[in-house]
């Protein structure tokens, strides 16, 4: 996995400007993302919540229980939406083992720590690591039988050719009857969709700059916070919801464990992150291109939201 000094600065060298967004979930991001989760305008974890407590008997007739199966889950955060699916296994006495995979170590602790509490017993085995790096992980390797869980609309924060190539890779990984349910977000009304990144309270806000904090503490930089703003914005040709952090006037920082000085123009832009959207063609055009076969698809219909079920 890349350190965060090396991604970062090789970011900001680039022409324009971006930091990945793998970046956010320090402490205080991991807080923050959670009370995201929580924003009236933030209508995709809820989404998503409701379809996997709708459809959890759905989604798990297309599984074999004669041994346990391996629930992986990539981007678990706070697993919240995933103990719907526990109580559902539970309720119907079928075993399973939980790898939740993040980038946040923190994220996974506390995940590990409640769950251990909340479920006695559950077999749960945490990896801390990114999603490309998962794939070459002993646990996705293994030949067992496997759901992979990939929420929150994460695949739209991989942009389409990472995307292609992910996917490629898991289904290398998956055995047939293996399966993977992914969260998308659906193309819907541009401003329902920005409002979702740019809600009013400025939790969105907070959350984007803190990645700047997070560098002043970590890579010895010296962003003066009070000198830039988090600007979002819905591309409707490229079906994305895409968040900057703009310089609001000429400036340099310098990042001294890194021994690097970094100039910015007045209104120059660093990408942080891109969320895509998908009509449902995208997300069957996804599948075809991948290897998988898509199965079905679980959808919420206000605001629109898939949760789509492809078998390797
Ligand atoms: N996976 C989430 C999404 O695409 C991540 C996210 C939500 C996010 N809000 C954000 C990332 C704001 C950056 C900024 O919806």
């Amino acid at each position: 996995m890349i350190s965060i000094q090396e991604d970062v600065i090789a970011g900001l060298l680039e022409n324009p400007k971006r930091i990945s967004s793998r970046w956010f979930y320090d402490e205080k991001g991991d807080k923050l993302f959670q009370d995201i989760m929580e924003l009236p305008e933030y209508y995709l974890t809820r989404a998503e919540f409701s379809v996997l407590k709708m459809y959890a008997k759905d989604i798990f007739s297309y599984f074999t229980f004669d041994k346990p199966i391996q629930i992986v889950e990539l981007g678990a955060g706070d697993g919240k939406k995933t103990r719907v699916l526990f109580n559902y296994l539970n309720a119907e006495n079928k075993s399973f083992e939980y790898i939740p995979i993040d980038i946040s170590l923190n994220a996974l602790n506390r995940l590990e720590n409640a769950l251990k509490k909340e479920y006695p017993g559950m077999a749960i085995k945490s990896i801390q690591t990114d999603y490309f790096s998962a794939l070459k992980k002993d646990e996705l390797q293994s030949s067992k039988h496997k759901l992979v869980l990939f929420l929150g609309s994460n695949v739209g924060n991989l942009n389409e050719k990472d995307a292609i190539e992910f996917f490629k890779q898991l289904h290398q990984a998956l055995k047939p009857g293996d399966g993977v349910l992914i969260g998308f977000d659906r193309t819907k009304n541009p401003e329902t969709i920005l409002a979702a990144y740019n809600d009013a309270a400025g939790v969105t806000r907070n959350f984007n700059l803190n990645l700047l904090t997070r560098l002043n503490r970590e890579l010895g930089a010296n962003f003066e916070l009070k000198n830039w703003e988090h600007q979002p914005k819905y591309d409707i040709e490229r079906k994305s919801a895409l968040s900057f952090i703009r310089s609001t006037k000429e400036q340099s920082v310098t990042f001294e464990k890194a021994s690097k000085t970094i100039h910015f123009n007045e209104g120059e832009l660093i990408h942080t992150e891109i969320s895509r959207k998908f009509d449902l063609e995208d997300i069957q055009n996804l599948a075809s291109k991948t290897g998988f076969k898509l199965a079905s698809n679980f959808d919420h219909s206000m605001p629109l939201y898939t949760d789509s079920l492809w078998l390797a």
